[in-house]
């Protein structure tokens, strides 16, 4: 493993330095694949890729990006929905082109349909050159939660009830939380040319320690990027606490 730490002070600082490595992602290549995340770690990081957009410092015109996730069931206008989340939250505010941009469609009923077209879609792209990833309380990277072996191409999940729970936050209760989601599988994450995992806050401590000084098991998912050659790792001081 070829693990990078960038240590902020807090959550802005991380996420302030995270950005500077997409930055300079699509400084060194204005039209590369940049693989996006939802979820409350990198709301700070696009809003510092917004302000350098603003400052007429960034260029989003030939980029692309492709998500890791959807909910299955929810749609662009559902405000739960991670296409929802990313036109909120990035894309409505840069030039990125929204036909660059990628979700799994969770208004797909059938699953083999859609995961086959996002695993053709991710290869038409030649996979992606930055893989931005949060990582789940229980090891989770994208939605690929705990389990007896690592998943391969893009699949549908039945959410782990601790996910389900983290992410009751953002709905109005816990039943109203899909149990069901589309995802990209470990290996489309893997060869990603570069992977950016970002964590911040003492929570995400002891899950941070586990992925990275355990063993690799895919019942911690995120354990699987130490065989990644090119590892970056952004946290803030409270989630490095225990490395
Ligand atoms: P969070 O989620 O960024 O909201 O903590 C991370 C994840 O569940 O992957």
């Amino acid at each position: 493993m070829k693990m990078r730490i960038i240590k902020g002070k807090n959550y802005d600082e991380m996420s302030r330095m995270a950005a500077d490595v997409v930055a300079a992602q699509i400084l060194l290549k204005p039209n590369c694949v940049l693989g996006l995340a939802t979820g409350g770690s990198p709301l700070g990081l696009y809003k510092s890729l917004i302000a350098r957009h603003n400052a007429g410092e960034l260029d989003f015109a030939a980029v692309r990006s492709i998500n890791l996730d959807e909910y299955k069931g929810l749609g662009a206008e559902s405000d739960q929905s991670y296409r929802y989340f990313m036109n909120k939250n990035l894309f409505s505010h840069v030039n990125i082109k929204t036909e660059n941009t990628f979700v799994p469609n969770g208004l797909e009923e059938d699953g083999d349909k859609e995961c086959a077209r996002y695993d053709a879609l991710m290869a038409d792209m030649g996979g992606t050159d930055l893989q931005l990833l949060g990582i789940g309380h229980n090891g989770h990277i994208g939605f690929n939660e705990p389990a007896d072996a690592f998943s391969t191409g893009t699949h549908c999940v039945a959410l782990a009830e601790s996910t389900i729970k983290a992410n009751t936050r953002f709905f109005a209760s816990e039943a109203d939380v899909p149990r069901f989601a589309y995802t990209m599988g470990t290996s489309g994450i893997m060869h990603a040319k570069t992977v950016l995992l970002i964590a911040s806050g003492k929570e995400k401590a002891e899950i941070i320690k586990k992925a990275f000084t355990g063993p690799v098991t895919p019942q911690v998912p995120a354990s699987i990027l130490q065989l990644h050659p090119n590892v970056i790792f952004a946290g803030d001081e409270e989630a490095l606490s225990l490395l």
